[in-house]
């Protein structure tokens, strides 16, 4: 097995294995990246100039090493077959059918990228398991490569990745660890080899296989767990005149306990927390373990609970009923710096709210509205809420597009804040409330706006734990 590699191949042009490839591409011009992907629409964005995903920085770092050492192809065959190192980095949704439905992830994805590569390798491969996996996937993968006619050998590594969107080149420039897992030593150094180009060793962690799977479950666990505690104490906070930031900053300053991720929302988001959470839950259960599955189940839980209990706290304040009221929605990304709306509390709490008939008038920077459609028409019809007939009815009646915070705010009843992006802060609020309608009601989901002493320019503001 060889230690120094040429030639890697990442099957998936997603959020993960586009930004990661672009960086080794960039951080390593020894090494020829070929990015592929089944969807050739994703494909050729990736080829243009206007990338799929936005994310701060990212854009050069493509157009430096594109052309280079850095292509994007339909071709996975080709790609796999000249790769000596092929990372698998496509999507594992929860499942929707079938065993393990709403909880267990599905693996057909990572499956068939399997199977392609057994079919498709000679020689020596090291493949390479990127996406997020229940622990043990590793085993299916294993037994998958090294069964039917191939003539090939496989060595599996477990890489997770541990970027956030909106951060992802900082994240993968400076990473606060790579972790590795693997059996083999050869092939676990020939990728410790490829991040020591601009990562320190004392941050290339190396564990066995399974440890490395369940690190990553066990890292979104974590941090989404400390999102959905400092939320339950939001509500805590609303009921007897404490402030959740300020308890966030007391707890915080405890080196033990730490300040980061214990900003209080409306809800946590992303296509990740959620999924594999639940992904966690469903593990437990598989291995007779309801008490630790109930456990964890409980911050999904409490996710829920603190983005319908921000549209109860909208209705509420405005008077038991938003029917046929204009609410401006300033965001719909999952969190600032991305275009990505996957279960974005944004889709939840507009979903709700239509179903109160309020008029919604809807501001994001990055989001298409296209994909807003998109998301509202799914979260609708969802469960049998709506046919597809009154969803449609209810978005084109209902849903109107605006191009700024002001326009979004122009005779509205009330905005609500659900992404925090950094313009908000810039905006003129005497303009802003001059033109909507009085008592000018603002909730502020992210806490952005409260510095900026919208009471005393008379609006009613709330924000959430205080
Ligand atoms: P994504 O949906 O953005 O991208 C996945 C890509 O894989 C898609 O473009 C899809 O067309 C492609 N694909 C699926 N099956 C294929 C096949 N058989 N052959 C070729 N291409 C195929 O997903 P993502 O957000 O990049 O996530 C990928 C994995 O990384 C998931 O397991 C996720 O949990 C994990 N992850 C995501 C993030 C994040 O921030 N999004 C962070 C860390 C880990
Ligand atoms: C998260 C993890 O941070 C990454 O380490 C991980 O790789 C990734 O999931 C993944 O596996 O997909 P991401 O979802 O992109 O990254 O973004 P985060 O910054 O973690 O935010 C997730 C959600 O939590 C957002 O909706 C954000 O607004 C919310 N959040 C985060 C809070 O409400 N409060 C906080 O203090 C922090």
């Amino acid at each position: 097995i060889p230690t120094e590699i040429k030639r890697i191949c990442c099957i998936g042009a997603g959020y993960v294995g586009g930004p990661t490839m672009a960086m080794i591409a960039h951080k390593c011009p020894q090494i020829d990246v070929t990015v592929v992907d089944i969807n050739p629409q994703r494909i050729a964005q990736w080829n243009s100039d206007e990338l799929p995903i936005y994310e701060p920085g990212l854009d050069e770092i493509v157009k430096e090493a594109r052309g280079r050492n850095l292509s994007f192809s339909t071709n996975v065959d080709q790609g796999i077959d000249q790769a000596e190192m092929v990372f698998i980095s496509v999507n594992t949704p929860t499942k929707t059918f079938g065993v393990g439905a709403g909880r267990a992830a599905n693996l057909e994805y990572v499956e068939k990228c399997a199977r392609q590569i057994a079919r498709v390798s000679t020689g020596h491969k090291i493949v390479v398991e990127k996406s997020t996996l229940p622990v043990r996937t590793a085993e299916a993968v294993k037994r998958i490569l090294s069964s039917g006619e191939t003539k090939a050998s496989f060595q599996v590594l477990s890489n997770p990745e541990f970027l956030a969107e909106g951060t992802a080149i900082d994240d993968l420039l400076a990473p606060d660890r790579v972790l590795i897992g693997g059996e083999c030593a050869n092939a676990i150094e020939s990728l410790v080899n490829i991040y020591a180009n601009w990562v320190p060793r004392e941050r290339l962690l190396t564990t066995n296989l399974w440890s490395s799977e369940l690190s990553k479950l066990t890292a979104n666990a974590f941090l989404a767990q400390r999102v959905s505690s400092i939320n339950a104490i939001s509500a805590l906070c609303e009921a007897t005149e404490a402030d959740v930031d300020e308890v966030a900053r007391a707890i915080g300053t405890d080196s033990r306990i730490g300040p980061k991720f214990l900003k209080s929302s409306v809800g946590f988001g992303g296509s990740c927390f959620q999924k594999d959470i639940l992904n966690l839950v469903y593990l437990c259960e598989y291995f007779g373990l309801p008490e630790v599955a109930n456990y964890w189940e409980q911050v999904v839980a409490m996710n829920d609970y603190q983005k319908r209990r921000f549209v109860t706290r909208i209705l509420r304040t405005m008077f038991n009923t938003v029917s046929d009221k204009k609410i401006g929605i300033w965001g719909f990304a999952f969190k600032k710096d991305t275009n990505d709306t996957r279960e974005s509390a944004a889709i939840y709490v507009c979903r709700d709210l239509l179903l109160e008939k309020a008029r919604l008038d809807i501001y994001d920077p990055k989001v298409p509205q296209d994909q807003i459609k998109r998301d509202l028409m799914w979260a609708l019809t969802d469960q049998g809420a709506m046919s597809s007939e009154q969803a449609q009815a209810a978005i084109e009646e209902n849903v109107r597009f605006a191009d700024g915070c002001l326009p979004s705010a122009t005779d509205a009843h009330a905005i609500a804040v659900l992404t925090e992006w950094d313009e908000f802060a810039d905006v003129d609020f005497q303009a802003v409330h001059q033109v909507m309608k009085k008592p000018a009601f603002v909730f502020d989901g992210r806490n952005v706006l409260k510095d900026m002493d919208l009471r005393q320019l008379g609006f009613d503001y709330y924000g959430i734990g205080f």
